[in-house]
């Protein structure tokens, strides 16, 4: 298919996968709106459609909490394909959600959509970024007072589903104390729309629901769920979103914040930078979470480490180490980079986050060396993620030894991806 073709299917996609100013990430698998999934198709649909992109937002603030929360799924309209749905989260949002959140992503779409809409001259554009940014600032003090009450400098995840990456291998030790037992009935959807070989595993979603069940026993309350949690990472994936965010949102706080604003802003950077910053291996050339309840760092290869990047700017010796493990990553792949390296005994190319090519993060692992100064790298992987969207489609991910594409077919965010991607060519 030609360029143009490509972006006229990647159009259709978001316009299938919508369903009333939202998109699902994909009909069937995911049938309702999720947080991060979202915030990357705002960005997608910011390229054609800057009154779309908006729309995808503000659905998205509809399921906002009012302790500042942005949930990871917002329930908007039943669907009895995808598990746990509402009743097993029980949670009391106007607007049916789960109880547990996502990557903030927001605030970097939302700096996005903004710039799409001055450049395209949108009359009502500061009106709706100026609501946006309040509900992004509200979520970003939600994160540090319920996800880093003990001032870290890093945010925790307490369910590997708020990472995104649900089942890699860097949650394997931290999931591995959580019991199998569940309160709540497991009937998993998932696997009668995917191999059941590219999903995560019986066992996984067994904790995954234990979880959920000790979460919902709190009431969903954030400090009886710290204190109860079985699972507590320190994520520098997550950290590294909401610290970029929060640099996007200091940009916007020029016009759209006050002076407190703009205070807050720079303190919840400076706190995120540096707690960010302790996280730096140099024997492993990358940054590492913190498994709060064993103590002890997540060694274990993800592409998480690399994150980071898009937060913070690297000395020299730290640039050219970063390059060289990318390089290695990427080394004898059809396509990087890879979740997990081909290196690591954890390795499996077609199973979810334990291997295979996630076209939003290499999105963001390209952006994190761009600013970084590594613009020939992030080129490379750039192109060799439209090149691979080319080749085998919108797929939700891709088999980084064959480029395969796998998963979920006619996805949201490879639609966006490679709309912004593609336009950078
Ligand atoms: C799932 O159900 O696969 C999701 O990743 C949870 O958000």
């Amino acid at each position: 298919m030609t360029t143009l073709r490509m972006e006229e299917a990647a159009h259709a996609i978001l316009a299938r996968n919508d369903r009333g100013g939202y998109t699902v990430p994909t009909d069937r698998l995911y049938p309702f709106q999720w947080n991060w999934d979202s915030a990357f198709v705002a960005m997608g649909f910011a390229t054609f459609d800057v009154d779309r992109a908006y729309r995808e937002l503000e659905r998205l603030v509809e399921g906002q909490w009012d302790d500042g929360m942005i949930p990871h799924i917002v329930f908007h309209a039943p669907s009895d394909t995808y598990f746990p749905g509402p009743d097993v989260w029980g949670t009391r949002h106007r607007v049916p959600t789960s109880g547990i959140t996502q990557p903030p992503v927001f605030g970097m779409a939302l700096r996005h959509v903004h710039e799409a809409a001055l450049t395209s001259g949108m009359a009502d554009a500061e009106a709706r970024t100026k609501a946006l940014f309040q509900a992004a600032l509200r979520s970003h003090r939600w994160w540090l007072d319920a996800r880093d009450p003990e001032g870290l400098g890093l945010v925790s995840i307490l369910h590997p589903w708020e990472s995104g990456s649900d089942n890699s291998p860097a949650w394997d030790e931290a999931l591995a104390r959580v019991p199998t037992t569940t309160t709540t009935a497991i009937r998993r959807k998932d696997t009668g729309h995917v191999d059941a070989s590219m999903r995560p595993r019986d066992e996984d979603y067994q904790r995954f629901i234990h979880l959920v069940d000790v979460y919902r026993d709190c009431d969903w309350d954030p400090k009886r769920q710290w204190k109860k949690a079985p699972f507590k990472v320190a994520d520098v994936q997550m950290t590294a979103i909401l610290a970029r965010a929060t640099a996007d949102l200091t940009h916007l706080a020029e016009a759209f914040g006050t002076e407190e604003d703009r205070t807050e802003l720079a303190q919840m950077r400076r706190r995120l930078g540096d707690g960010l910053a302790r996280r730096w291996r140099p024997h492993l050339s990358r940054f590492v979470s913190l498994d709060l309840i064993s103590g002890a760092d997540i060694e274990a290869p993800t592409q998480a480490g690399f994150i980071p990047l898009v937060a913070l700017t690297l000395d020299d010796a730290q640039r050219s180490a970063v390059t060289a493990e990318i390089g290695r990553w990427l080394d004898g792949m059809a396509v990087g980079v890879p979740s997990t390296p081909a290196f690591s005994l954890a390795f499996e190319p077609k199973r979810y986050w334990r291997g295979p090519v996630w076209a939003v993060i290499n999105w963001l692992i390209a952006d994190g060396l761009r600013l970084n100064g590594a613009e020939d790298l992030a080129r490379r992987i750039e192109q060799s993620t439209v090149r691979a969207i080319e080749n085998a489609g919108f797929c939700e991910y891709f088999d980084p030894t064959t480029g395969e594409g796998l998963g979920g077919d006619t996805f949201s965010w490879t639609a966006a991806a490679y709309l912004v991607l593609g336009g950078r060519q």
